[in-house]
């Protein structure tokens, strides 16, 4: 019998690498996560942009747990009163544009996706789409379905058909999309996992004014950048350009699984006729991740300063100076690092864990490690922890 938690996970858990990172974490608190051993690690991953207030912050726990004594699942979603549902459904259309004003909650990032696909044929009575090539939109049939990349999605071929790809930026290609069959462009605005490749204000106009033109509905995939990841509570306010769906995830559960998608309600009302029931989950907004959320999203409004969260992304593109850096790219403290090979990003990233850093790479960009701290990480942590890598990549250039 196996009682070693990393021999259990190897053994018992599916792996999705052959060789995964299995750090053994004991617990996390603030910026940091401990391994069993009680060493610390900064934490420059931060759940992949969930943890956004840092782990473990008091009134998060603590309306966790007032929630637990009251109940946990009670019913599907959309059939009962789950007062937590509710205020967190407010909280979110209070922070966002007029038109945003109504919130349909799903378990998880990908199903958010998946309802805002299914919500942009139900209105446009179209069904194709147009997504970015290098994109991560989910792993479930409909968001692999937008994903670009043969090596990820061949095996699992058929997936939906008329999905139309663009390269992030390129206005040019907009030209040849037979705009009479899309029922939605979904975009993310920063596209994280090509290595936090940013959407310039012309593009985003230019598909604003397509949509428009051509009843297709406008969707933002604001799962990674969402909740002041960027600088600002949501990516879109950078560009002043709103989108017909927001999808959120990740941070929006306060550590707890959740996903959403926000619409304006005259959109989102057309999943309860014809047929009743457009979209359903059992889980989905369930109440610990509602409380956790809308606590995580008050910490958020009035703890972390969105100013102070671009200056500690500009500190660490001034720090990370070094001939084997190529370039440091990204917005606020959602950053990548370029080095000259993905063979040195895997020796920085062992070397880092080595040292008490934890960081990763990137799905569509190897050669990239990443920082996405908790936005809580302190100007001295950025400090020492830049001084450490530069030091790491001393060594590994010298040997
Ligand atoms: C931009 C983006 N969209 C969608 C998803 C899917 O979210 P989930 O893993 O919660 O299904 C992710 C997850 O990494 C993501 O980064």
């Amino acid at each position: 019998m196996l009682s070693n938690p990393k021999s259990q996970f190897l053994q018992y858990l599916a792996q999705t690498s052959p060789e995964p990172m299995a750090l053994e974490i004991a617990s996390a608190n603030g910026n940091y996560l401990y391994d069993s051993t009680g060493k610390a690690y900064l934490d420059l991953i931060a759940g992949i942009s969930v943890c956004n207030i840092g782990h473990q912050h008091p009134q998060v726990i603590s309306a966790v747990e007032e929630q637990l004594h009251k109940h946990l699942h009670v019913m599907v979603y959309g059939e009962v009163v789950q007062s937590k549902q509710s205020e967190y459904g407010k909280s979110l259309v209070d922070i966002l544009p007029e038109s945003l004003n109504n919130v349909y909650f799903t378990n998880s990032g990908a199903e958010a996706i998946d309802a805002a696909m299914k919500l942009a044929k139900r209105v446009t009575g179209k069904w194709g789409f147009v997504a970015q090539t290098q994109a991560y939109h989910g792993s479930t049939q409909g968001p692999l379905s937008l994903m670009s990349d043969a090596y990820f999605t061949d095996p699992y071929k058929p997936l939906l058909g008329s999905v139309y790809f663009i390269n992030q930026n390129d206005t040019n290609s907009l030209a040849n999309i037979p705009w009479e069959k899309i029922a939605g462009v979904v975009v993310e605005l920063i596209q994280a996992e090509k290595g936090t490749t940013e959407a310039s204000v012309s593009f985003l106009s230019k598909l604003r004014t397509l949509c428009d033109e051509h009843c297709v509905l406008l969707i933002f995939d604001e799962i990674q950048t969402g909740f002041g990841r960027t600088g600002a509570l949501f990516a879109f306010q950078h560009y002043q350009i709103i989108p017909d769906i927001l999808v959120l995830g990740k941070a929006l559960g306060g550590g707890l699984p959740m996903g959403a998608m926000v619409a304006g309600k005259h959109l989102m009302q057309q999943f309860s006729y014809n047929p009743v029931l457009g979209h359903i989950t059992t889980f989905g907004g369930h109440p610990l991740s509602a409380a956790a959320g809308n606590a995580a999203l008050n910490v958020l409004l009035s703890e972390i300063n969105l100013v102070d969260v671009q200056q500690k992304g500009s500190l660490f593109k001034q720090l990370l100076n070094h001939p084997e850096i190529h370039s440091v790219d990204g917005i606020g403290l959602l950053l990548s690092v370029k080095l000259s090979s993905s063979e040195k990003v895997i020796q920085l990233i062992r070397k880092l864990l080595n040292r008490g850093i934890f960081t990763d790479w990137f799905l569509f960009a190897a050669d990239r490690f990443r920082i996405c701290p908790p936005l809580t990480i302190t100007e001295e942590e950025i400090r020492n922890c830049c001084q450490v890598i530069l030091e790491e990549l001393n060594f590994i250039n010298a040997n």
